[in-house]
């Protein structure tokens, strides 16, 4: 026998059976009952959460030979074909495939023709707010005058996109988001009557990977118990899933609190190789501050799952840390949560998190580690003493004695740094310079395309306030090349002079990790010009990592 996914084989037969959405069924059984059907209906609401199984019970309660009831009998003819999808009167459109007037058009044709087998004919448009324009305005008419013998049922997760004139003419419901609880017990429940054993942690995972999706909770299942032979473990999931365990999560967030910026950075990195999934991993980071929160607040935690060595940790860090400190974090990590579904370079973006996060959790002012002003920049901070031997791997070098780590790393790269928006002030002035370099490179390009795209490649930075250094990987050598030669140079040197409003050196080199590299032609450049100190060019070719060993790495010290 073929096996029958989880999710087709329990969809939800009877009202009785949609978890969650009482205040959709009780009002649906209720206008059963009293014979008050409307002519059209529209259901909202999230995916996976029941419309489209509430819209075919609703078909089948008006159907049911032994209907109109609410609830029908699963075993007449009707019912049995509306649950194999075979019944001629029940017409499901998915109107993201049937999105113009022609297909409106032919429902208008249709919808005069009395049912054949049924009652009523029910339409189920699934997706309403695709259609186009016309073909809403077709279907309006069609709203105005529905003949007696048919029952419109709209579906849609995005209501708002629905004209006006279309809603005020359906009796509306919204399905909501299922809680985690109702999918816990809904995939316990299904669990139970298939004779697989699940345990709380996988479960647990299954409800924060289906964020309120009942659907996706199902399918998730589904393949879980593909994969795990009849006993679902916490385990298999993490594997299959590749989540990041709550343990992980305590021992990570506990090198953050204690500013381990190196274990930090290591354990994220460990995640990261495994592809963990990042919003699952704020997710858990989330929660995990918000226990620490309630448990300073003396209260328990929801859904208590910790091992009770896990609880005491999570106690003491309760009793350490202040409570805007807490409230600051959570705060941080909700920001980063909602923007990283819509970037393209996630990465980047956590690795600025949890250097905030250490900031925060370490006691550095506030203000500057919540919102970095661009003033903080690498431009502004201190020059510091070059490190004794520059290496790929700095994690041994000494640690400069008045580094500031906030500011200094806060603005790791010139990659477009997600929490600083360009801001277009003075920039001679104390920094900013990832921004006024970022209007450089716009005034070049808008100039001299080509030439933009070498500059682009670089990574800038301004060890004083009359230097500007463009560091290069070393396969893009050829682009430093190109850079260096005058009639290149002279354009950005013109650039600079117009956005700091004085002249500036500009120098050239590859970065090796540290192998300098100062290619003879540099005598072309104006003026004396010394090579930059390694220390400064080093750091900005650093990944991010890097150049959290080099900044904290007697980090433990900052706690
Ligand atoms: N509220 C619920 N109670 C029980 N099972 C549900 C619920 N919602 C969804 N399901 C399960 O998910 C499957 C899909 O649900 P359904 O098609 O009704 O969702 P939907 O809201 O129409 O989603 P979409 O907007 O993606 O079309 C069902 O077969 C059923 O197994
Ligand atoms: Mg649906
Ligand atoms: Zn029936």
């Amino acid at each position: 026998m073929p096996y029958l996914s989880l999710y087709r084989k329990y969809r939800s037969q009877n009202f009785d059976e949609i978890v969650g959405q009482e205040h959709v069924t009780t009002t649906l059984r209720n206008a059963i009952e009293r014979g008050r059907i409307a002519h059209a209906y529209l259901f909202s609401g999230p995916r996976g959460t029941g419309k489209t199984s509430a819209a075919r019970i609703m078909a089948k309660c008006i159907n049911c030979e032994s209907g109109p009831t609410p609830t029908p009998c699963n075993t007449c003819p009707v019912c049995t074909a509306i649950t194999k999808d075979k019944l001629f009167d029940v017409i499901e459109i998915d109107a993201a495939s049937n999105r113009g007037i022609d297909d409106v058009r032919d429902l208008k044709e249709k919808v005069r023709v009395p049912p054949s087998q049924a009652r009523r004919k029910v339409y189920i448009i699934d997706e309403v707010h695709m259609l186009t324009r016309e073909a809403f305005n077709a279907l309006l008419k069609t709203l105005e005058e529905p003949p007696g013998h048919v029952l419109f049922i709209m579906a849609t997760t995005e209501p708002q996109k629905l004209p006006p004139t279309i809603l005020s003419r359906c009796q509306r419901f919204d399905f909501r988001r299922l809680t985690d609880a109702e999918i816990a017990g809904h995939i316990r429940s299904l669990c139970s009557r298939e004779g697989y054993s699940i345990d709380d942690g996988a479960t647990d995972l299954i409800v924060k990977s289906a964020d309120g999706s009942m659907r996706d909770s199902i399918s998730i299942l589904d393949q879980l118990v593909s994969f795990s032979d009849g006993a679902i473990t916490a385990a298999d999931a993490t594997l299959m899933f590749g989540l990041v365990e709550k343990s992980e999560i305590i021992t990570f967030m506990e090198a953050v609190f204690s500013a381990d910026a190196q274990q930090a950075f290591e354990l994220f990195q460990k995640f990261f190789d495994a592809g963990k999934s990042f919003s699952l991993f704020l997710r858990l980071i989330m929660e995990l501050l918000r226990d620490i929160y309630l448990m300073r607040q003396g209260l328990n935690p929801p859904r208590d799952s910790y091992a009770d060595a896990e609880r005491d940790t999570l106690r003491a860090r309760a009793r350490a840390l202040p409570r805007p400190t807490l409230v600051a974090l959570m705060d941080e990590v909700a920001r980063v949560e909602d923007r990283i579904r819509w970037e393209v370079y996630p990465r980047i973006i956590l690795e600025i998190l949890i250097i905030k996060m250490i900031d925060l959790a370490a006691g550095v002012d506030d203000a500057d580690a919540a919102r970095p002003a661009p003033a903080k920049s690498k431009a502004a901070a201190k020059p510091r003493p070059a490190p004794a031997a520059p290496e790929p791997e700095p994690a041994n070098q000494p640690a400069p004695p008045d580094q500031e780590p906030a500011q200094a790393n806060a603005e790791p790269a010139p990659e477009p740094d997600p929490e600083d928006p360009p801001e277009e002030k003075d920039p001679a002035q104390d920094g900013g310079f990832d921004a006024a370099w970022k209007s450089i490179l716009q005034s070049i390009r808008k100039k001299n395309l080509p030439r933009y795209l070498v500059f682009a490649d670089a990574a800038a930075h301004m060890p004083d306030e009359n230097t500007i250094v463009l560091s290069y990987a070393p396969e893009n050598r050829f682009k430093k090349e190109s850079a260096q030669e005058k009639n290149y140079a002279d354009l950005l040197r013109q650039a600079a002079s117009e956005k700091f409003g004085r002249e500036l050196r500009i120098l050239f080199r590859i970065d090796r990790g540290g192998d300098d590299e100062t290619p003879p032609h540099e005598a072309e450049e104006r003026a004396v010009e010394p090579e930059p100190q390694p220390e400064e060019p080093e750091a900005q070719n650093l990944s991010l990592f890097e150049q959290i060993n080099e900044t904290f790495p007697n980090n433990k010290e900052l706690s």
